[in-house]
């Protein structure tokens, strides 16, 4: 069976694009199934330096079908925008295919998500503020629009303008600037006339691609911890990143699932608000922002950064049926003298290995560190397993061990080459 899944397995950011990237040398097809651009995926070819928000990230290997699925919410202006700056390049964008049943986002989205946070007070979630919650919600309460519509120019216009009023009378009661509905119309029609080609039924391209024997690879946005029922909720984004989410955000059924990727970091980042166990606000945490880079792919925003937290990532890899694991930026664990590992949470004096649903609980639990020797190398030209230093072998060990999984794929730097089997 030749499907495989391949999702983050803490607050997003893990490499999943530089990941996905190396993967598709052997596959077919590629399918996005949740999220929208709130993602960054981020692939590094040569000196080049590519962040894809929508379009996967199989989109650089000449042949691969880059699928933008069922389960996605798509900014039209945005997906323009993304596939033109993919020609421009070099790049060809043909084998791209948007489904004619994923969820449209338009400008009002935005602004009811930048809306939402304004008012929120400490229940701010640090959204994107790419519209991912308001278009969710307008899927769930059944007035969203669909990829089938940019089809038809006159329901189309019919479906805008109508939901574009809707929210305009919202932005007036609370003393925002309404939609300039006519402007943003004609931006609308625009793109639509250009994603029109690309809108077919995804479901039935990548269907007939399995029975044909063809290598499919789902890959996952955002990350478990982030997933809207697994994640730290309500500060999570609005659609289940978990590894489940690619039956119903492809249209693929179990069945046919073989292997789930679980990406982790070598330590952990999250961007935004929310509960964050073993997040440094010491020189490490500042040492690890700065070797890592850790600035987000979308936002810009600096990433909070702390050490690998294994409470977490078990959950999320028992709910995912992670088998492989990937682990990303081993590298900027380098000049450590020691590496610090959550292994358990503490609460209440009470010590679990179980991650707690309740945010406020998460939010207060102390994290129970066991601290491993670091390896104080560069070892980021290292091309295989065996070479690495023996501590970084006895780190990685400790991770495949906490999480319960098997380690599959190392990387020791953002390019494709540095990256291998274990
Ligand atoms: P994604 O959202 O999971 O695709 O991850 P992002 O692209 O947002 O963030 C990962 C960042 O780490 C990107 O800048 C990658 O180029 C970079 N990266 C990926 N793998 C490695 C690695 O093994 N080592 C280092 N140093 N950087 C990496
Ligand atoms: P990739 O795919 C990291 C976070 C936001 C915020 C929360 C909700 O690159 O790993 P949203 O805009 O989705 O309503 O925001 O989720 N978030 C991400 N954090 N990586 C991402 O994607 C993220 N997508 C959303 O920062 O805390
Ligand atoms: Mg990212």
């Amino acid at each position: 069976m030749p499907v495989d899944i391949l999702v983050g397995t803490q607050w997003g950011d893990e490499g999943k694009g530089k990941l996905i990237d190396v993967l598709t040398r052997d596959v077919d097809m590629v399918v996005r199934f949740q999220g929208g651009n709130n993602a960054g995926h981020t692939v590094e070819i040569g000196d080049e330096h590519y962040v894809l928000h929508l379009v996967p990230s199989g989109i650089f290997r000449p042949n691969v079908v880059n699928v933008i699925g069922n389960g996605l919410v798509v900014d039209v202006l945005g997906l323009v925008e993304e596939m033109k700056g993919i020609a421009a390049k070099g790049f060809s964008i043909d084998n791209i295919r948007l489904s004619n049943r994923a969820q449209l986002i338009f400008e009002y989205h935005k602004r009811a998500d930048a809306l939402k946070e304004s008012n929120a007070g400490t229940r701010k979630i640090g959204t994107t503020k790419r519209g991912i919650g308001p278009a969710y919600a307008d899927k769930m309460n059944r007035t969203g629009i669909r990829g089938i519509d940019l089809k038809n120019p006159i329901r189309l216009e019919e479906q805008f303008r109508a939901e574009a009023e809707r929210y305009n009378k919202m932005f007036a009661e609370h003393n925002i600037a309404p939609l300039n509905i006519d402007e943003e119309w004609a931006l609308v029609r625009e793109a639509a006339a250009f994603l029109s080609p690309y809108v077919c039924d995804t479901v039935y391209l990548v269907n007939d691609a399995i029975k044909a024997g063809k290598n499919v690879l789902c890959e996952g946005a955002q990350a478990a911890l982030l997933d809207i029922d697994h994640g730290t909720y309500p500060f999570v984004t609005s659609s289940n990143t978990v590894s489940g989410g690619a039956c119903t955000g492809a249209g693929i059924a179990p069945q046919k699932i073989r292997d789930t990727w679980g990406v982790i970091k070598a330590y952990t980042t999250r961007v935004g608000e929310g509960p964050f166990p073993t997040e440094l606000f010491d020189e490490n945490g500042e040492t690890l922002r700065k070797i890592g880079h850790e600035f987000g792919a979308t936002t810009g925003r600096p990433r909070r950064c702390g050490w690998f937290d294994a409470v977490a990532s078990r959950y999320a890899c028992m709910v995912d049926g992670v088998n492989k694991l990937a682990v990303t930026k081993l590298d900027v664990l380098d000049q450590f003298e020691q590496i610090g590992v959550c292994v358990a949470y503490e609460i209440n004096g009470r010590v679990t290995k179980e991650f707690p649903a309740s945010a406020e609980e998460l939010a207060a639990v102390k994290p129970v560190l066991e601290w491993l020797p670091g390896w104080k190398e560069d070892i980021s030209a290292v091309t295989s397993y065996d070479k690495l230093p023996e501590n970084a072998k006895k780190y990685l060990a400790r991770i495949a061990e906490l999480v319960d999984s098997e380690l599959a794929i190392i990387s020791v730097g953002p390019r494709r080459d540095q990256t291998f089997e274990v």
